[in-house]
């Protein structure tokens, strides 16, 4: 049996990831490695902790000692790797905390994974899950493809960008077997209600301001989560060694046109009278370095692995909202606690 680590498990793409691990490849074991900060929730599992090629192990990716020793013991196979710090605000207001997991928690797996894989690197792979941000900012003209110079912004980006350079760096000088991907933004079920989407839904629904930063002339480029895991499957299994591979949907949209679809919809599934939601847009202070636009090309991951995405947006979207709006549990626990302090101090002292 494979054991493959899976890092970041319990969050919201890596909780993705899992379930569909567990379920498509019995001759797997999946190894989940996650902290359990206020983003990694273990209700994201609740349907495949049961499953018997499925352990969840509680670590921090910082603590080098941990990770060395976690390789030693179960020799891993291979490793995806997606825990990291993931949201821009809070990189903003905390920027070494980005640092720490996305760079120095990715270079003790890379250390590990090298220091167990060094005699034989045949069948092992290290997958490092990133993003588009890392490509910096776009006018209204052009796209990111996988050759676009490296061009962070935020704290979050500067971090992934590192991480990913680090990726890269251990292939050239140790010859470990890589593979990296950059995705544009995901939205679905299971994500913490901090990003654009999930926060709006909540907020909608509780009648709460919808805080747009600026003017809402931000640009965004959508993919439903389910689609990235898919891609991430296809990469893992077909990727070629060293390379880097763009995910996204081509669907791009201008945040105020985003929001006001989605209070539109809203008010369909709601029973509010149309037009109702939008009254709740605010325009508030725009976030600090604030990148434009985002698009990603994922032409190369259509024609050389022949992924493509499975859902149109409006469809995705709708079924987001569904999602959100029956899962009042998920929603009031994950909103309860330390993601209320963080929310009161992004948003109620803004
Ligand atoms: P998330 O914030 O929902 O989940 C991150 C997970 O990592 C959480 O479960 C958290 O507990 C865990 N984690 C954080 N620090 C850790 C540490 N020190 N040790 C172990 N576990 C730790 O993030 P997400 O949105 O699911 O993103 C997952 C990955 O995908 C990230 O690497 C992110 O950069 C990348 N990505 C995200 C998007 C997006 O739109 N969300 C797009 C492209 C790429
Ligand atoms: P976000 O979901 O944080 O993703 P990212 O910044 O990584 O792309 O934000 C998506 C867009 O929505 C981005 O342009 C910032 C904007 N935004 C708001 O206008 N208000 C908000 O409260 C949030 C969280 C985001």
């Amino acid at each position: 049996m494979k054991k493959i680590l899976i890092t970041g498990g319990a969050g919201f793409i890596g909780s993705h990831v899992v379930r569909l691990f567990v379920g498509k490849y019995p001759g797997y074991h999946i190894f989940n490695l996650d902290k359990l900060t206020y983003a990694g929730n273990l209700e994201n599992l609740r349907d495949v902790e049961q499953m018997e090629n499925y352990t969840f192990i509680r670590g921090d990716i910082v603590d080098s000692d941990f990770i060395n020793q976690l390789f030693l013991q179960y020799g891993f196979d291979g490793v995806i790797h997606l825990a990291a710090e993931s949201h821009v605000d809070r990189s903003i207001t905390n920027p070494l905390e980005f640092v720490y997991t996305n760079v120095i928690g990715t270079v003790n797996l890379l250390n590990a994974a090298r220091n167990i894989w060094k005699e034989n690197m045949e069948g092992r792979l290290f997958y490092h899950v990133s993003t588009d941000e890392v490509y910096g900012s776009l006018g209204h003209e052009g796209i990111f493809t996988e050759e676009t110079r490296y061009d962070p912004h935020s704290p979050y980006s500067a971090s992934k960008a590192s991480s990913d350079h680090f990726v890269r760096a251990y292939h050239d000088t140790y010859g470990l077997p890589v593979v990296l991907s950059n995705c544009s933004n995901n939205y679905g079920s299971y994500q913490f209600p901090e990003k654009l989407i999930p926060l709006f839904i909540n907020n909608i629904k509780n009648n709460k301001p919808l805080p747009v930063y600026g003017k809402g002339e931000n640009i965004r480029d959508w993919l439903w989560v389910e689609d990235h895991a898919r891609a991430i499957d296809v990469i893992f299994h077909s990727g070629k060694k060293g390379e880097t591979y763009n995910i996204g949907g081509h669907n791009e949209w201008k945040n105020i046109d985003l929001i006001r679809l989605m209070c539109k919809i809203m008010d369909r599934k709601l029973g509010r009278t149309p037009g109702t939601s939008e009254q709740l847009i605010t325009y508030v202070k725009d976030r600090a370095g604030h990148d434009l636009r985002y698009a990603i090309d994922s032409g190369k991951l259509q024609k050389e692995l022949g992924w493509v995405p499975s859902l149109q947006f409006e469809e995705g979207l709708e079924k987001t909202i569904d999602w959100y709006l029956s899962q009042t549990e998920w929603l009031k626990n994950v909103t309860s606690g330390e993601y209320q302090k963080y929310y009161e101090q992004q948003y109620v002292k803004r």
